[in-house]
C-alpha cells in the first residue's frame, strides 16, 4: 500500500454491546475494530455478528479505518464470522483482523475465504486487507512466514495477554515491567514483530494495557513500543485515546527537525548547494542515512497531522 492508514490508535469495541458500538463513532480513535473474539461470550457470539454488520452499514465511521476481529481458526465460529460480516457489510469494511495466528496457513486461509466471497457476492477482489495477531510462541517463531502469507496483509499486532500465558510469564499485568527481571520482558517479541513486518513493509501494532484507568501506565508502555517504531497501539478505552495518538506521532521538534534536515540535504546535494553528500546542520553531520531517518519521523508527522512551525527555516 501506498500510503499506510493512520493507526496510533486502534479503539477496541466489543461487537455484543449496541451502546459502545454507537459511541465509538464519535472517538477520535485513527481505527475501531469490531470485535467478534474474547471480548464477547461465546453465547452472544452470533448476535455480534449482525450487531457488527449493522453498525458497519449504518451510520458514518468519519474516516476511520473500519476493522472486525473474527475469532482464531481453531474456533468453531471463524469460518461463519467471516462469511456473515464480509456477505453483509464488505462494501463497508476495511481490514479483517485474525487473532492467535501460528502460521501461514492460517492467514492463507483467511486470504481464499475472502477472495471467494468477494467473487461471490461482487465485490473488487483484494480490497479487504488482513491484521495477523502474534500471540503466542508458534505464531511469533513462524512470524516471518506469516508476515510473507499474503498481498491483503497490513499489520502485524502483538497480543501481549494471550502472549503472556503462552510463555507461562509469571505475571497478571499486561504490559508492565516485572520487578524481579532488569530488563524490558516483551523487548524481544516486539522487536521480533517489528523486524518481520518491516521486512514486508507492514505496520508494527502494539497490544492492550489494560489497566484502563491508568493513562499515566498507558503512556509508559507506548512510549517503549514508539520507540522501537511501532505505528500504534490498542486503545481499550476513549480515555488512551488521546495519549496513544500523542505517542505514536513524533513531538513537534522532531517533527520541525525532520523536515528541516530533508530540506538542508536536499540543498546540500543540489548543483546550487555544490552536489555535498555530508554536510553539517547545527552540530550534526547529515548524509544520506540521516535524509533515510528523517523520512521516517516526516511521515508519520505529517500522517499525523502536524505542520512545519513557521520559524524553523532549512
Ligand atoms: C490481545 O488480543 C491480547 O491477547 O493481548
Ligand atoms: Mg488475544
Amino acid at each position: 500500500m501506498e500510503t499506510p492508514r493512520p493507526r496510533r490508535s486502534c479503539l477496541a469495541v466489543p461487537g455484543s454491546s449496541l451502546k459502545m458500538l454507537d459511541k465509538a463513532r464519535g472517538l477520535a480513535a485513527d481505527q475501531v475494530f469490531l470485535d467478534l473474539e474474547d471480548a464477547v461470550a461465546p453465547l452472544a457470539k452470533p448476535e455480534a455478528r449482525g450487531n457488527v454488520v449493522a453498525a458497519l452499514n449504518e451510520g458514518s465511521w468519519d474516516g476511520k479505518t473500519r476493522v472486525v476481529r473474527v475469532n482464531d481458526v481453531t474456533t468453531p465460529w471463524a469460518y461463519r464470522d467471516v462469511i456473515e460480516v464480509v456477505e453483509g457489510a464488505g462494501a463497508n469494511l476495511d481490514c479483517v483482523m485474525l487473532p492467535k495466528v501460528q502460521s501461514a496457513e492460517h492467514v492463507a486461509w483467511l486470504d481464499l475465504t475472502l477472495t471467494q466471497i468477494e467473487t461471490a457476492v461482487g465485490l473488487p477482489v483484494g480490497r479487504i486487507g488482513i491484521e495477523a495477531q502474534i500471540e503466542n510462541a508458534r505464531g511469533l517463531v513462524n512470524v516471518d512466514d506469516i508476515a510473507a502469507a499474503s498481498p491483503r496483509l497490513e499489520t502485524i499486532i502483538f497480543g501481549p495477554a494471550d502472549f503472556m500465558a503462552s510463555l507461562n510469564m509469571r505475571s497478571l499485568t499486561v504490559g508492565a515491567l516485572h520487578p524481579d527481571y532488569p530488563g524490558d520482558p516483551y523487548h524481544y517479541i516486539l522487536m521480533r514483530i517489528l523486524v518481520a513486518a518491516r521486512t514486508r513493509d507492514l505496520q508494527a501494532i502494539d497490544g492492550p494495557y489494560l489497566q484502563i484507568r491508568d493513562v499515566d501506565g498507558f503512556r509508559e508502555v507506548a512510549r517503549r513500543s514508539a520507540a522501537l517504531g511501532f505505528d500504534g497501539k490498542w486503545v481499550l478505552h476513549p480515555g488512551q485515546i488521546d495519549a496513544a495518538n500523542a505517542t505514536y506521532a513524533p513531538a513537534q521538534a522532531d517533527y520541525d527537525r525532520a523536515e528541516q534536515i530533508l530540506d538542508s540535504y536536499r540543498h546540500a546535494t543540489s548543483d546550487a548547494g555544490g552536489r555535498v553528500g555530508a554536510v553539517m546542520l547545527g552540530d550534526e553531520m547529515i548524509d544520506e542515512a540521516s535524509r533515510k531517518m528523517a523520512l521516517v519521523i516526516a511521515a508519520k508527522g505529517r500522517a499525523a497531522g502536524l505542520s512545519r512551525t513557521p520559524t524553523v527555516s532549512p
